[in-house]
């Protein structure tokens, strides 16, 4: 999956759960007002409704007593007792509707409505609350109907009565009968009345508990989101960066020459076509320095006859066997041989560290004395030491220090070391060289007040032809195999270098090698 595509799916992610959330906010705020409309406007209504029947109860109840007054026809007194027995009728019956009505809401209120309910039953919160007035209230409607049905009946009779002139069974079926039948209705409009009350305080209170439990619900997303995010939002980061780290060893790796190189874990994305693509120029890089090896020894061994015949006419030259030679002459000579003498080291080296490559060192052991060995590398290098004034202190833990090596071999560690110490310090320094023998190793230090190596560089100045930037920068010539060099045959010998260096201040080399090859072995030391 390209990396576009994993960002698009991830932020899509990140904006569904937000989504989600939105949603559920909307649904609980929106159930939380439909049902404060619903419940608690259903019963004031019913409340001022009944106060409205009671009025009008009341003037039915005038109007009766009206009929029997005599004065006008019978027809133009029952007019207005007629008018309010139906207005009554109708209003109960619209106000039975109130009491009882599920108000229907918009659809969308429907919707929602039913997801809430089908959410919460999941938690089962929200068991909707018998409510203990809903049978009562019921009951009352029933009674209500039974009775206002007498009275209706009764008063439509003693009207009928009239008319039939039988004004005492009219008067008998008003005392007995609707007098104190309006006085029960009226006292079950007031029951009605406080009951519907308390059902609206038990419903406002269930309304208080929905809307704590609503600003639970909340809080309790936000914070959900806020953890969601980071989950995502740290699994998408760890799954789009996983690869990184193994294609930053992969490039230091390379730095150092190393190019054999293995990326694992490859992502299906360009991340990983990076890192094959990077595998693939690490092999032709591999191919390209072992032709550019190949090519480097073929070339310094052609190199190294001629190179022989020079020194020797010079050595002849010199020796005015070519007939007798002027100071001038001297002069180039000498030119000529310190620049042939650089050219055939700059040789060995090379040959050197290519015979060394992969470890295959050849060592030949013999009883040799360190003391001397540096005391002899230290005349060798005399003329360039003196040339800078450079004081050498030694110290010695013995004026012998026995031990059995390859003797070539560490007469060139000892030289590449000291000479490298010199090459980079300035004129008027000082080195110190020391042997210690901490049995059954023998430990020799190089200290230089030189440029030293800056920090970053330190690990890989033992590396084949790798040389720091401050010390390419002050024009002092070198291969950057020296170091190499060294590297490999004190390894080869079983032993281990130190390095301290601070830029600016200077540089300490410490070898620890053991004393011969059988200590070597059997210390373990040899790999
Ligand atoms: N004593 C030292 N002080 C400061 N820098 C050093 C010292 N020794 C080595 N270095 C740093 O380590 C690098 C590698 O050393 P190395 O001896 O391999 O190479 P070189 O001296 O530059 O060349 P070569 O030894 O092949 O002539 C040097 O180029 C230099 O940057
Ligand atoms: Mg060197």
């Amino acid at each position: 999956m390209k990396l576009k595509t994993k960002l698009f799916f991830s932020y899509f992610i990140l904006i569904l759960l937000s989504g989600i959330a939105l949603f559920w906010l909307i649904v609980e705020i929106r159930q939380l007002t439909t049902s404060l409309r619903t419940h608690v406007s259903k019963d004031v209504r019913s409340i001022i409704e009944i106060s409205q029947q009671l009025q009008i109860l009341e003037d039915l109840n005038t109007a009766y007593i009206l009929v029997f007054i005599p004065g006008k026809t019978i027809r133009q007194k029952s007019a207005k007792l007629e008018t309010t027995l139906n207005t009554f009728d109708k209003n109960w019956l619209q106000l039975k509707k109130t009491m009882q009505a599920n108000f229907s809401n918009g659809v969308l209120d429907r919707v929602l409505n039913r997801i809430y309910l089908f959410v919460y039953s999941w938690f089962d919160l929200l068991r909707p609350k018998e409510n203990l007035y809903e049978n009562e209230i019921h009951d009352l409607n029933e009674r209500v109907d039974v009775v206002w049905g007498k009275i209706n009946r009764d008063i439509r009779q003693s009207l009928r009565y009239l008319r039939q002139n039988r004004a005492a069974d009219a008067r008998y079926l008003r005392d007995v009968r609707v007098k104190s039948e309006l006085q029960s209705l009226r006292q079950l409009l007031a029951t009605l009345n406080h009951q519907l009350g308390k059902r609206g305080i038990v419903k406002l209170n269930e309304m208080a508990r929905i809307a704590r439990k609503t600003q639970f619900v909340i809080i309790g997303t936000a914070i959900l989101m806020v953890l969601l995010s980071i989950i995502v939002a740290l699994f998408v980061s760890w799954r789009l960066t996983r690869p990184i780290p193994a294609l930053k060893d992969a490039v230091n790796k390379v730095a150092i020459q190393n190019f054999d190189i293995r990326i694992k874990q490859k992502s299906n994305d360009e991340i990983g076509e990076l890192a094959e693509a990077f595998e693939q120029m690490s092999r032709r890089l591999k191919e390209t320095e072992a032709y550019k090896s190949a090519m480097l020894s073929q070339f310094t061994h052609e190199m190294k006859s001629p190179l022989g015949s020079i020194k020797q006419a010079t050595h002849l030259l010199e020796n005015s066997l070519g007939g007798k030679i002027n100071t001038e002459q001297s002069r180039f000579l000498a030119i000529i041989k310190g620049n042939n003498e650089n050219l055939q080291k700059m040789i060995t080296n090379i040959l050197h560290s290519a015979s060394y490559e992969g470890g295959r060192i050849k060592l030949y052991y013999k009883p040799m004395d360190i003391v001397l060995l540096i005391k002899q590398v230290l005349i060798y290098l005399s003329p360039m030491i003196q040339e800078k004034r450079i004081e050498v202190r030694m110290q010695f833990s013995a004026a012998k220090v026995q031990c059995e090596m390859d003797e070539d071999k560490m007469k060139e560690v000892v030289q590449n070391l000291i000479s490298n110490a010199v090459k980079f310090s300035d004129a008027g320094t000082t080195i110190d060289i020391s042997v210690k023998e901490k049995f059954p190793l023998v430990i020799l230090e190089i200290k230089d007040q030189g440029i030293g190596i800056p920090l970053k560089e330190l690990p890989y100045v033992f590396e084949r032809m790798y040389r720091a930037a401050n010390a390419k920068k002050i024009s002092v010539k070198g291969t950057g195999l020296g170091l190499y060099i060294v590297s490999q045959i004190v390894r080869a010998h079983g032993g281990k270098i130190d390095l301290e260096s601070v830029e600016g201040q200077g540089t300490r080399f410490r070898l620890t090698i053991p004393r011969s090859k059988r200590i070597a072995e059997e210390g373990g030391w040899l790999t």
